[in-house]
C-alpha cells in the first residue's frame, strides 16, 4: 500500500461515526485519544499528526507570527487533509459522511478551514479554542453541519470577538453552531469536553448511525 501521507493513529471502533483528532502547536497524535475515549468511545478514531515543524513543534499548518496564518499553506495543508481523510476512508472502510472533527487550539483552526474549503470531509466539528482561519469567498453551504465551539472566557490568546466572529461566519455559511463559553483560559478542561460530549451526544441521538 502506498504511504497514507500522514504519522497516525487509528483505531476500529464499534459504529459507523468517526472521530477526526486534531492537536494543538506542539502536540502530536496521542493527545487527544483520552478526549475521543470521553466524548464517543464507540466511534472510530482516525489522528493524524500536523507536518509542518515550528522549531521543532508539528503543526498543521505554517503561520508568520502568533495569530497571522499564511493563508497559501493553510489552503494546501486544508485539501492535504481533506484528502487524507477521504483516502483513510476507502483503506480502513468508514463512512465519510460521518466524521466529525475534534480540534484544539491548531487543530481547531485547521478543522475549521475544513468546514469553510472542503466541507464534504466533515459532518460535524468539535472546535475547542478556534480563531477564524480565513475568510473564503464565496462561503460555502453548510446546512446540517453541527459545529461545537467551545472558548475560553479568560483565553488571553484568542480575543471573544475572535471566536463570536467564527460564530457568526459559520452560521451565515447554514451551520447549526453552539456557542459554549468555559470559565478558563486557552488550555483544555474537563468543563469543555463534558459540554462538547452532551453536545454530541444528542446529535447521535437523531442520527444514530
Ligand atoms: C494557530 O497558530 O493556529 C493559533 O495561533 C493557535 C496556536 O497557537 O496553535
Amino acid at each position: 500500500m502506498t504511504d497514507p501521507g500522514f504519522v497516525h493513529r487509528w483505531q476500529p471502533g464499534r459504529s459507523h461515526r468517526t472521530l477526526l483528532l486534531l492537536h494543538g502547536t506542539g502536540g502530536d497524535e496521542n493527545d487527544l485519544l483520552p478526549v475521543a475515549e470521553l466524548l464517543d468511545p464507540l466511534a472510530n478514531v482516525l489522528s493524524p499528526r500536523g507536518k509542518v515543524l515550528e522549531n521543532g513543534a508539528p503543526r498543521f499548518f505554517r503561520r508568520l507570527a502568533a495569530g497571522v496564518f499564511d493563508l497559501d499553506d493553510l489552503r494546501f495543508r486544508t485539501a492535504e487533509l481533506a484528502d487524507f481523510v477521504a483516502d483513510m476512508s476507502v483503506r480502513n472502510n468508514f463512512d465519510a459522511g460521518l466524521v466529525t472533527a475534534v480540534g484544539f487550539s491548531n487543530g481547531a483552526n485547521i478543522a475549521a478551514a475544513m468546514l469553510l474549503l472542503r466541507p464534504e470531509s466533515l459532518s460535524s466539528a468539535i472546535l475547542f479554542r478556534a480563531m477564524v482561519p480565513l475568510e473564503p469567498e464565496p462561503l460555502p453551504d453548510l446546512p446540517g453541519k453541527g459545529v461545537f465551539l467551545s472558548a475560553g472566557r479568560t483565553d488571553t490568546m484568542i480575543p471573544a470577538a475572535q471566536t463570536e466572529r467564527l460564530a457568526s461566519l459559520l452560521r451565515d455559511c447554514g451551520a447549526d453552531v453552539v456557542l459554549h463559553w468555559s470559565p478558563g483560559g486557552h488550555s483544555l478542561a474537563l468543563p469543555d469536553i463534558t459540554a462538547a460530549r452532551e453536545w454530541l451526544r444528542r446529535r447521535v441521538r437523531t442520527d444514530p448511525a
